[in-house]
């Protein structure tokens, strides 16, 4: 029997003892991994790992995992010197019992600051403040989390430079920088990202990443890559964008990864379309970390009145996104694998 077929057996018999729907495929995670793809599930808010079904199609179909809120720093550490680890405790026992990776969301992010650090008012305070909760975090979690997103938005949402977010108000344009510093220095051996969202969708807005990411590298201030977000709403990135992206990125010797895919959309017909179309052209182009944000219409977070922007519906049934996904994943490793055949020197 190969070993797809004995994947789909064993999936079949996990499902029937949760009564779990089958997909009647091999796993995403199966397919990912014949080719080095890292394939995840972000947003992953413990609490919903109550649901045994959750946490068995997280598993199944995935290999990594991000949290949603919890890491952003209200959420952990909420007042001056106290932290609350129980959440990401959990998150990590989950990842380290089924074998998955998991990414560090949300060190700075706009939102979710608590009062202690919106008071602060001098930039040397807050640059104290910002180290003891990076060493905090990132000591507690080294051997748990590689790769962090230490800034995520750092630009205004449809371009136009940097947001004017509390950071950038205390310590200007310079906290990005300092972020990454500490980073580096809190964590030597993790991938550190910088997050953002809607490049693929504005041109003027990849430009000013460009500009801001190229200019971090050449102070050298270490940044490994750019983890775009990617929740797309109606309209797919034109075609090319992903792989110009990708490949401009690649010369200044940074990775991009895609962290928290999802499409909005009430077409699920264009859905699908969408999500095989942005897979194919991401795996084409060599990205190799791709993440959703969630797996799982029970737990969405759309800003499209009735969208359901993910992959599995609210009982666990895959969609035709599922298998359109599915398919490229499939289809890159039968690509891969057929010029392996004919070029086998490579
Ligand atoms: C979202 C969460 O999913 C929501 O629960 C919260 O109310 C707002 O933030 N990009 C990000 C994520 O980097 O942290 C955001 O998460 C979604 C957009």
């Amino acid at each position: 029997m190969r070993t797809s077929t004995v994947s789909v057996v064993l999936l079949g018999v996990l499902g029937e003892a949760l009564s779990l729907p089958c997909t009647g495929t091999t796993s995403l995670k199966y397919e990912a991994e014949q080719q080095g793809i890292l394939i995840g599930s972000g947003a992953t808010n413990p609490a919903y790992l109550n649901d045994p079904k959750f946490a068995a199609v997280l598993s199944r179909e995935f290999k990594s995992i991000s949290p949603e809120n919890e890491l952003k720093w209200t959420f952990v550490n909420p007042w001056e010197g106290y932290y609350n680890w129980t959440a990401l405790d959990r998150l990590v026992h989950f990842a380290h019992e089924h074998d998955m990776i998991i990414k560090g969301h949300g060190l700075i992010s706009g939102c979710c600051n608590p009062d202690y650090i919106l008071n602060i008012t001098e930039p040397e305070v807050l640059h104290a403040a910002l180290t003891s909760h990076f060493e905090a975090v990132m000591h507690r979690y080294a051997d748990s989390m590689d790769r962090w997103d230490v800034v995520s938005e750092a630009l205004e949402p449809m371009g136009g430079g940097l947001q004017a977010n509390f950071f950038y108000n205390i310590s200007g344009p310079g906290y990005i920088a300092d972020a990454f510093r500490i980073a580096r220095a809190a964590d030597p051996k993790a991938k550190l990202f910088l997050n953002e969202n809607l490049v693929e969708t504005y041109a003027n807005k990849r430009q000013e990443l460009y500009d801001l990411v190229s200019g971090l590298v050449a102070e050298g201030v270490p940044i490994d890559g750019i983890a775009l977000q990617m929740h797309i709403t109606e309209v797919a990135p034109e075609p090319g964008v992903i792989t110009s992206m990708v490949r401009s990125y690649n010369e200044l010797g940074l990775e991009v990864s895609i962290a928290e895919l999802d499409v909005h959309t009430l077409n699920s017909t264009l859905q699908a379309e969408i999500y095989g179309a942005v897979m194919r052209e991401s795996l084409a182009a060599g990205i190799t970390d791709i993440g959703f944000w969630g797996f799982t219409d029970k737990h969405l977070y759309t800003w499209l009145p009735g969208a359901k922007p993910l992959i599995f519906n609210e009982t666990y049934y895959p969609k035709a996104a599922y298998y359109a996904t599915h398919a490229a994943l499939a289809d890159f490793n039968s690509h891969v694998e057929s010029d392996l055949v004919s070029h086998p020197a490579l």
